[in-house]
């Protein structure tokens, strides 16, 4: 039952897949620039601002590259109706995802959460589209993950929505926790099932394993733990944010005994898309040990943890975890065939090293040390954007598309 992955022209969605990784890179651009900007002091920036580089970083990248990723995951064998629905999905994702994360810079009036349901409605929209292709693919542990993802962003983008309602009306649409539900719900229960798939896809390049059972529960644990850290957060039960954390913590134990071996045999010398997953994989266990131990501390009531704390643990998921993971397939995507690798080298040490500087600076509160860390990150960052929005344009990556084929379940 040996199945691999090819490259073809044949791919329905390939254009559209390219399309939302190309306008996902330009709208990090605007997140970091503020980060660096911020990280070195030489701009104070307003909270609006602040808000705006959270959501182009969260909306604008991460949420954009995974509705390209499914895309590509789901749709090889899309019939032209659900090739048709998904164009028009693209369409609505590029416009309205970078529209709302930049309202947040302008306005905290009903702008803002009337652009927050448009962008909402295309998080409902992928979410609808990845249902309807399921019956039709072989369900490998990636696409579970995809799938317990994208259903929590429905839930996360939700209460974003009442959020930005309650906040611009002043009406009571939503419990008093929403303002740390729909954080938390977003961080962990949105990426931490997402950013286990995308690493788990980089790492195993070119083939995808049929979903075993311990493979399901790596990927049902998270999702469950998540809904549960969302309920206590939502509805102010404290002890259950311990217990939800436990939960996500039990499913990446099972990604770690699943892929250690895999990523035991990577060569750190060679820019690999493995070598992304395994990076994405320690910020994974790094990010689920540190929650584990900030709920366990504050006995599940995250209102007191230090906000440098929660930033560090926020960075550590959007880079450390789904920028290491989105760049493993770019790597793919945008092939150079042995060409730029000291690019290649340049941007996953330079990005690393400066994100595990910026994380100690902000939990020691060295204001030095986030000075120096942060222009490396970002710089590496912007660097990679470059070297992989000129690898697109290429035509290699435009004329072949590397398909994705599920291959007999292992353990
Ligand atoms: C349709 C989708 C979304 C909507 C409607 C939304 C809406 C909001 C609103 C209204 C706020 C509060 C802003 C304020 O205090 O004035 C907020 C904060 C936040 N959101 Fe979202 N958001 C969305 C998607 C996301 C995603 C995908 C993530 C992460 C993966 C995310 C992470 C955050 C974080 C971390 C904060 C707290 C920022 C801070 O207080 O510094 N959001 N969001």
């Amino acid at each position: 039952m040996a199945a691999r992955a090819t490259a073809t022209t044949e791919y329905p969605l390939r254009r559209e897949v390219l399309l939302l990784l190309q306008v996902a890179m330009v709208v990090f651009v605007w997140t970091v620039v503020i980060g660096i900007l911020n990280g070195t002091d030489i701009v104070d920036f307003s909270r609006k601002t602040v808000l705006s580089h959270v959501h182009a970083g969260t909306l604008g990248w991460i949420t954009m590259c995974v509705f390209a990723a499914s895309l590509w995951l789901f749709g090889a064998t899309a019939t032209r109706g659900q090739v048709r629905a998904a164009r028009a999905l693209v369409l609505a994702a590029i416009i309205t995802l970078p529209a709302f994360a930049l309202t947040f810079a302008i306005t905290y009036a009903e702008g803002r959460a009337v652009m927050g349901s448009f962008a909402f409605a295309s998080i409902v929209g992928f979410f609808a589209w990845v249902l309807w292709r399921l019956r039709s693919v072989e369900v490998t542990t990636v696409h579970l993950g995809f799938l317990a993802a994208v259903a929590t962003s429905v839930a996360g983008g939700a209460i974003g929505v009442l959020l930005a309602t309650k906040i611009a009306t002043g009406r009571n649409v939503l419990p008093s926790g929403g303002e740390d539900a729909h954080p938390a719900t977003m961080v962990v229960g949105f990426l931490i099932p997402v950013g286990m798939a995308l690493a788990e896809w980089a790492l195993g390049w070119p083939t995808l394993r049929k979903a075993s059972r311990l493979g399901t529960a790596q990927m049902a644990l998270p999702f469950i733990g998540g809904i549960l850290l969302m309920l206590s957060l939502l509805l102010e039960i404290e002890p259950l944010a311990p217990i939800a954390a436990l939960i996500e913590f039990a499913g990446v134990v099972i990604f770690v005994i699943r892929h250690f071996g895999a990523a035991k045999r990577v060569d750190w010398k060679t820019p690999t898309p493995a070598r992304y997953a395994v990076a994405a994989g320690v910020a994974i266990v790094a990010n689920i040990l540190f929650i584990n131990y900030l709920a366990g501390r504050h006995k599940g009531d995250f209102d007191n943890v230090p906000t440098e704390q929660l930033l560090a643990l926020d960075h550590m998921m959007f880079i450390g975890v789904l920028t290491n993971a989105i760049f493993g397939l770019l790597l793919v995507v945008a092939r150079r065939d042995g060409r730029g690798r000291i690019a290649d080298q340049a941007v996953f040490f330079g990005m690393n090293i400066g994100l595990v500087g910026f994380v100690v600076s902000l939990l020691g509160d060295l204001t030095w040390l986030e000075r120096a860390s942060t222009p490396l990150m970002g710089a590496s960052i912007l660097t990679g954007l470059a070297v992989y929005t000129m690898r697109l344009a290429s035509r290699e990556a435009t004329e072949s598309f590397p398909v994705v084929v599920a291959e007999a379940a292992t353990p």
